[in-house]
């Protein structure tokens, strides 16, 4: 499928989804939400996809939404055509683990593009921010949220109301990346890190997505019956069966998604 906005290359298990408006610095406009909708569509139904790696440029992971398609736009025009919900809703559905690799700069909605990725691997000169302030308006693709929920209310508020950026070992360090390598390492540890989730049970895989994301939708204790139910569940696979007799046997699993 030609895209005009991203470039996607599938190779061992892994969609490696490029954003590609170099121009702009990947900045998010209509086409890269349609794009990047459709591209998870299609990784979720195709079966030779069991990870995915999200990233931009060296300069820009992304530097926020469009501002030039923003600017003219009226209160009625962003409130029906709901600009960036459907890329909200695609990850929200998108059921395989997604990583971010960030480099540059993600900023505005390229912040919350990373953010709405399960992990978060950034190049030692990315730069997380939320500048939004700065024109005017809020975060719009879930900063508000998922942000706070990850460094806490003081620095999401210092990040939300100042628009200042945060670097690569701050972002560690508060736990927005994963994990920080040097930018030439950035896209052979994350390919890396997608291919060996790929060699996993994709039903573990799945199950954990949920289960780590249910942590964020309920109570602990409701979230604790949702772990312990799924972890019995698990028991029913071969794949179980198979890992666990793979660790006795003092080999690798073979794990066959059933
Ligand atoms: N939207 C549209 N175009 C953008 C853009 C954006 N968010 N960010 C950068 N660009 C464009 C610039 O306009 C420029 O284009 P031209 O060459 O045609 O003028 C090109 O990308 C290169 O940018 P700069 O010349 O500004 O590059 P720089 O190295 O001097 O600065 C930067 C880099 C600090 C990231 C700066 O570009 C910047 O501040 N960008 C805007 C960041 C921002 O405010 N993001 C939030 C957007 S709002 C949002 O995201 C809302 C939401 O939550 C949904």
């Amino acid at each position: 499928m030609a895209y005009q906005t991203i470039v996607v290359d599938i190779e061992d298990d892994v969609a490696l989804i490029r954003l590609n408006r170099p121009d702009a610095l990947n900045a998010i406009n209509s086409k890269v939400v349609e794009e990047l909708t459709e591209a998870l569509g299609a990784a979720e139904g195709n079966d030779k996809v069991r990870a995915v790696v999200l990233t931009g440029s060296e300069k820009a992971f992304a530097a926020g939404a469009d501002i030039k398609e923003m600017s003219e736009k009226s209160f009625v025009d962003v409130f029906t055509s709901d600009m960036f919900g459907p890329l909200n809703e695609a990850f929200l559905r998108f059921r395989k683990p997604v990583i971010a690799a960030v480099s540059g700069y993600a900023l505005g909605g390229g912040c919350e593009l990373a953010l709405m990725c399960d992990f978060i691997i950034a190049a030692d000169n990315a730069k997380f921010g939320q500048p939004e302030i700065n024109l005017g308006v809020v975060a719009g693709i879930g900063g508000t949220q998922r942000l706070t929920r990850i460094v806490g209310k003081s620095k999401a508020m210092d990040m939300h109301l100042t628009g200042r950026f945060m670097d690569a070992a701050e972002a560690e360090r508060s736990g927005v990346a994963s994990r920080v390598v040097p930018l030439a390492k950035l896209m052979p540890e994350a390919m890396g890190v997608a291919r060996k989730i790929a060699e996993k049970s994709q039903v573990a895989v799945m199950t954990v997505k949920e289960a780590v994301n249910r942590s964020y939708e309920t109570t602990l204790r409701e979230g604790l019956l949702f772990e312990r139910r799924v972890f019995h569940a698990l028991f029913a696979t071969e794949d179980q069966k198979e890992g666990m007799q793979a660790f006795l046997e003092k080999r690798e699993p073979q794990f066959r998604d059933k």
